[in-house]
């Protein structure tokens, strides 16, 4: 049955909420897993995984800096010899309604959550491309579908995360690489726990399993696009949001 015995895989953003859930489902199927945050934190979660058993160790990388994301690959390359898996988990929100919103903010948020997709999988895919095997997962949003107020620039870094995708699949496709995305719909994390309780509770209204996702929910789904199983599935993007947009 799946699992990830012997592969190395790179969670971008594994620090906490979705990124860490992401770990621990990996880390319990077996993978040796670089956690890749910005956030000093991510330290203690790899200890704590580490502690239950997890093959996992913390490296320190703003997934926006070219220099930092060659590095750490190439520290992976020298410890493992291969990069089987690359989550491109790592994502920021900035909200802002469109005329208050700021260059920096609109930046902001497409240099982390579209642009640094570009930068991680140029770093990883020649590996990837001379074992003839890997498998890249972004993480796309139900808000790059459904759009949302105040979010022109997430909506757009989310949406542009499942044509990249699109686009990869096919380039990549015949070196046994594939390209997929997760599309989260509503996930109890630090960027969903500020929210007013009653807009948790009308979101949660509106999912037809009568609950808001969690982390776990969301390593399961990744767990089965980044295993050898999913192999003829390629360029899709999954939506994990327990119904609330069926598509
Ligand atoms: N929580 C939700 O309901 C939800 C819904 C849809 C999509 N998503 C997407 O799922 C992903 C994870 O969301 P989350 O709720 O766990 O967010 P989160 O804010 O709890 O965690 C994101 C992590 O990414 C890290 N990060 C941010 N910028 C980085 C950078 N430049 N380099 C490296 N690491 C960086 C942060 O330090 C943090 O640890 C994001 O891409 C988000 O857009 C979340």
């Amino acid at each position: 049955m799946i699992n990830l015995e012997g592969q190395v895989a790179i969670i971008t953003g594994g620090a906490q909420g979705i990124g860490e859930g992401v770990c621990k489902v990996f880390c319990d199927a077996g993978a040796t897993v670089a956690l890749w945050d910005v956030r000093d934190s991510g330290a203690e979660t790899a200890a704590k995984l580490k502690a239950e058993g997890g093959k996992i160790f913390f490296q320190k990388v703003d997934i926006t800096n070219r220099e930092a994301v060659d590095g750490a690959v190439n520290e992976i390359i020298s410890a493992h010899s291969k990069i089987d898996i690359l989550i491109n988990n790592a994502g920021i929100v900035r909200d802002k309604s469109i005329l208050k919103m700021t260059q920096e903010e609109w930046d902001a948020v497409i240099n982390v959550n579209l642009s640094s997709l570009f930068t991680t999988t140029q770093a990883v895919l020649p590996y990837m491309r001379e074992a003839r095997y890997g498998r890249i997962i972004s993480a796309s949003s139900i808000n790059g579908f459904a759009g949302a107020f105040g979010q022109t620039n997430y909506s757009a870094s989310k949406a542009g995360v499942a044509g990249f995708t699109r686009a990869l699949c096919r380039e990549v496709g015949r070196y046994g690489i594939t390209a997929n995305a997760v599309a989260p719909g509503f996930i109890e994390t630090e960027m969903t726990s500020g929210m007013p309780e009653e807009i948790i509770k009308a979101g949660i209204a509106m999912i037809p399993v009568a609950r808001i996702g969690t982390a776990e929910d969301m390593g399961y789904a990744y767990l089965y696009l980044a295993s050898k199983q999913a192999g003829f599935i390629n360029g899709v993007t999954l939506h994990a949001n327990g119904g609330a947009m069926p598509m």
